[in-house]
Formats: C-alpha cells, sequence, structure tokens
C-alpha cells in the first residue's frame, strides 16, 4: 500500500514515551472494519439551543433596529454563522427560562406584550421574541423545533394550550388565536421537552422524582390526547452534585414515563479550574461513563416489553463551562465564556463520545448558540467564531450515515480522575463510500503517529484532512483574531492503511473515498 503525505505532516518529534517515536512504525492503530457499526447516527445529535438568557437571543439571535438584522429583528450575520454549522434542531425557550415561562406572553402584538419579572437569570423579559419569531427562526435556520414546556411553574393546561396553539388544525379558540395572530397552518413541532432540570433544587418548581413523574406523566397525556405525533422528552437527571442521586432520580422517572416520553435528557457541563490540560481532555471518558449508566436504566425500564417501544438519550445540553459561572451570574452579559483551543478539543472528545453511542444518544443539543456558552460570539457591530464553532461545524458538516465501531489501540495516561486515558480519541461514520474518522490528539506537546488500518476495504485516492488546532492550548480568537480555525489539506493514500501524524493538542477530521 502506498501513503504520500505532505510533509508539513509526516514528522514525528522524539517522544520517548511512544513506541514508534523515531522509528519506522507508528505510535498508535485504528483497525476499522465497515461492517462492525451501531447504525445510524441520528442528524439531531447536530442541534443548538437558544435561551432567554443573557444575550442569547435579545443582543444575539435577535437584535430589533440593528443595521445587522432584517425586517424582523434576526441577526443576519448571526443566522449565516449558526446555517454554517448545519444545526439539525434548536431547542427553545430554556433551560432554567422554561420554568418561568408563560408562552401566552410571547404572541400577539410585539408592543403589547407584557413585560415579566424574569426570575431563573435575574432580568426582565420582554416577551418581543416568542412562539411566532422562534419558529419563523427555525424555518429560517433550516433546523427542527424542539420546546421545552414549563413543567415547573406552569400547569398541565398551559402545556397543552401550547402544543394546540401550534400543532392543532381543529377550529377552537385557542387555534382561532393563532390564526388572528397571523399563522393559519399549525407549525407541528414534533419535539417537546417535559420541563428542564427538575431534580435541580435551582430549578423553579423542582420536586421530588416520585411528584415530577406524576406531574409530568399527565402532562405527557394530554400534550399526546392533543398531538398523537409528538415526540416526548423526560427530564433526566442533572443534579450531579455532592449527595444527589442521579441514576434513583431517572429510575423513578422512567416508572412513571416509560409509556409516554420517547428520550430522556442528559445534561453534562464540564471545565478545568485547575488547570490540568490532561485531566481536561479526559472529560469525555466521564460523558461515555454517564451515557453508558443511563442506557442501562433505559434498558432496565424497557425489559421485557413486547410493543417495541423505545427509548432513547437527549444530551439536550452539553459543553465546556466553568468561568462564567456561579451564582453572580445574574442579569445581562451572563455565561459569555470566551473559548480557548483545549475546550475546542474537549468539544470534539465530546462529539466523538455522542457519536460512538449513536446506538443510543438521538438528540444532542450544544448549549448555547450566541454570546451565552457559545460557538458564535456578537457585539453591535458584529461576530466572531469562537474556538469551540471549528469541530462542531466540522462534525456536523460531514459525519453521516452508519457510527462505526473503532478498534483503537493507543499509548495511555494517568489523571487525577481517570486511570487510563488513551492519548488518541476516536470517531468514525460510514455514508456509502465516503468515510469519515475523527482523531483528537490529546498529547499537549507531542505529535502521535497513527495507522488508520481498513480491515474489509481500501482507500481510493484523495483523503482531505481538516485540522482544527492553534498556536498553543490556550489560544482563543477574538473580534479581528482568529488563532484557532481549522486548515485543510489533502494527501493520497491507496491500499487499506493510512499512516498519519496526529499534531499536538489537534483535532483532526480525516475525510476518504473507499473502494
Ligand atoms: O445552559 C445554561 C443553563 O444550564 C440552563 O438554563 C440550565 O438548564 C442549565 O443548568
Amino acid at each position: 500500500m502506498e501513503v504520500t503525505r505532505r510533509a508539513v505532516f509526516a514528522a514525528s518529534a522524539s517522544a520517548p514515551f511512544l513506541m514508534g517515536a523515531g522509528s519506522a512504525g507508528p505510535d498508535a492503530t485504528i483497525r476499522i472494519d465497515t461492517g462492525r457499526t451501531r447504525g445510524p447516527i441520528d442528524r439531531k445529535v447536530f442541534g443548538n439551543f437558544i435561551e432567554h438568557l443573557g444575550r442569547c437571543i435579545d443582543g444575539g439571535v435577535f437584535q430589533e433596529g440593528s443595521p445587522l438584522s432584517d425586517s424582523e429583528g434576526f441577526r443576519k450575520d448571526v443566522l449565516a454563522a449558526a446555517k454554517n454549522l448545519d444545526v439539525s434542531l434548536l431547542r427553545w425557550p430554556g433551560g432554567n427560562f422554561s420554568s418561568n415561562y408563560d408562552w401566552m406572553d410571547g404572541i400577539g402584538p410585539r408592543n403589547q406584550r407584557p413585560r415579566r419579572l424574569e426570575m431563573a437569570w435575574g432580568t426582565v423579559e420582554n416577551n418581543r421574541f416568542g412562539t411566532h419569531e422562534f419558529l419563523d427562526y427555525v424555518a429560517k435556520l433550516g433546523a427542527e423545533p424542539y420546546i421545552c414546556a414549563n413543567l415547573g411553574t406552569g400547569t398541565w393546561t398551559m402545556a397543552q394550550r401550547w402544543v394546540e396553539y401550534i400543532n392543532c388544525d381543529q377550529d377552537t379558540a385557542i387555534t382561532r388565536l393563532r390564526k388572528k395572530n397571523g399563522r393559519e397552518k399549525p407549525w407541528k413541532v414534533k419535539y417537546w421537552g417535559l420541563g428542564n432540570e427538575m431534580d435541580g433544587p435551582w430549578q423553579m418548581g423542582h420536586r421530588s422524582a416520585e411528584d415530577y413523574g406524576k406531574f409530568a406523566r399527565e402532562a405527557a397525556k394530554l400534550m399526546r390526547l392533543t398531538d398523537p405525533d409528538i415526540k416526548l422528552v423526560a427530564a433526566g437527571a442533572a443534579n450531579f452534585g455532592p449527595g444527589s442521586d442521579w441514576i434513583a432520580w431517572n429510575r423513578t422517572v422512567l416508572h412513571y414515563l416509560k409509556d409516554y416520553a420517547d428520550y430522556i435528557s442528559l445534561h453534562l457541563y464540564v471545565g478545568n479550574p485547575k488547570n490540568d490540560f490532561g485531566d481536561f481532555l479526559a472529560s469525555s471518558l466521564d460523558l461515555d461513563q454517564r451515557i453508558e449508566a443511563l442506557s442501562g436504566v433505559i434498558d432496565a425500564a424497557m425489559a421485557g416489553r413486547q410493543d417495541g417501544r423505545k427509548m432513547y438519550i437527549a444530551l439536550d445540553e452539553w459543553n465546556v463551562w466553568y468561568r462564567a459561572r456561579g451564582p453572580k451570574q445574574r442579569g445581562r452579559d451572563i455565561l459569555e465564556e470566551h473559548y480557548n483551543l483545549e475546550d475546542a478539543l474537549v468539544v470534539a472528545t465530546f462529539l466523538n463520545s455522542i457519536i460512538n453511542h449513536a446506538d443510543v444518544v438521538k438528540i444532542g443539543n450544544l448549549a448555547q448558540m450566541v454570546n451565552v456558552i457559545a460557538p458564535i460570539f456578537t457585539n453591535d457591530h458584529g461576530l466572531y467564531l469562537q474556538t469551540i464553532y471549528y469541530p462542531l461545524q466540522l462534525f456536523a458538516g460531514n459525519v453521516r450515515g452508519d457510527s462505526l465501531k473503532l478498534d483503537v489501540n493507543a499509548p495511555t495516561y494517568k489523571s487525577p480522575r481517570f486511570d487510563s486515558i488513551p492519548y488518541i480519541d476516536a470517531s468514525g461514520a460510514l455514508d456509502g463510500n465516503t468515510l469519515v474518522v475523527n482523531v483528537v490528539n490529546r498529547h499537549l506537546d507531542q505529535p502521535i503517529s497513527v495507522a488508520v488500518a481498513l480491515e474489509n476495504r481500501s482507500f481510493a485516492g484523495p483523503v482531505k484532512v481538516s485540522e482544527v488546532n492553534g498556536p498553543d492550548n490556550k489560544a482563543q480568537n477574538d473580534f479581528g483574531k482568529t488563532l484557532v480555525k481549522t486548515t485543510t489539506n489533502s494527501v493520497t493514500a491507496s491500499g487499506n492503511t493510512l499512516t498519519y501524524s496526529f499534531a499536538p493538542h489537534s483535532y483532526t477530521q480525516i475525510k476518504a473515498t473507499l473502494a
């Protein structure tokens, strides 16, 4: 087999711990049998999230009167950047906000909508962006909407009538109201959340698993009676703090909701407060464990059913979030994380984990889309793309088809949290004859040479190589400064093995055509 590489990628610096370093052989292998799959990757895993929080919607997605906005108030530059992210599913209106949101406040003429005290984040909600604005925005974005109902301070009727307003085509007082507000036909929103993080004491309307399970089941029943075609997401545990039993919460919730909900949510935010690169880069192992534990709870709840009903995981909030976090984050310009390269690498490893659990994770929403812990950052004059934008773009734009079960053999290291962390983190997807392999080199300062070996197929010519990297792991982007971005090159491969040297602290996507 012949492999040609551009010289810039071929160099392998001396690396004492790496077997192949300085010698001819690779340091690691990724073996691929394209018949070994986990089944289809659901496009909805490349979703995003907008909440009435800080400058995410007001000042991000939506800025009335700005020269950068269209006649409806949507920021055109933000919309273009979001479109380039291939957002498949957009969650709204929260988050914690959803637990004090009355959707009736956000319909009708904008100038007549009430200003309400917003208790989740300590502001006043002007309600100028409501149901119609959200659904118009999602249509412009080319995404699918996912609405989280208020099961905190809200009532069963409030949730049911929201489904009726949006999805019902019968002639009722509620659907007449929709028509009066300018929308003749129902939108038919399919994905609905049964509340947000209801296990968290921080949540308005927080309750016990038993109380939530019973309450959400009746809400689900009414919502389903209104539209039997909707898909429902139960609020899984999000409180991973000391003393919380998140598995017990999920078990109880599924006891009540397994006949109604189609998904159970999982949220995970991670950070690097101790400035330990290796440990931080291993955060996706935490995600792997949580997905697998929750998957086991689902399996236990669904075991023995004869009706073919399935439940999946909706990872409907995830990201790096630790700097702009805590009780002081109340008011306007909050949760504004400025991301660096290592954050982007963690995002890439989370995406690998999502693809490596494609059989059970069917919804994913990065939290959030603009300004608030987000890949897109604006001011009144424009925007810049944060480091985390680039891995999201590569995954959403190119990872299609079936998730491959890769056999990865790589050197490992230890960290305070984990005993054995592979330096090479990878996922793969096959769509027809197109193979995509995503590789994160978790090593801070050494390249790692990896043999990507096909067991039953061969490479057929040019391979596109896209690398997200920057000068060092703390490099950040800013207005007018792009230190971290994607660079693209082409290599040629034939035969069954492509040996490639992955740069230190990098995420690389290899896209190849197979013979
Ligand atoms: O995404 C920010 C917040 O994090 C959300 O409002 C909440 O659901 C979570 O705790």
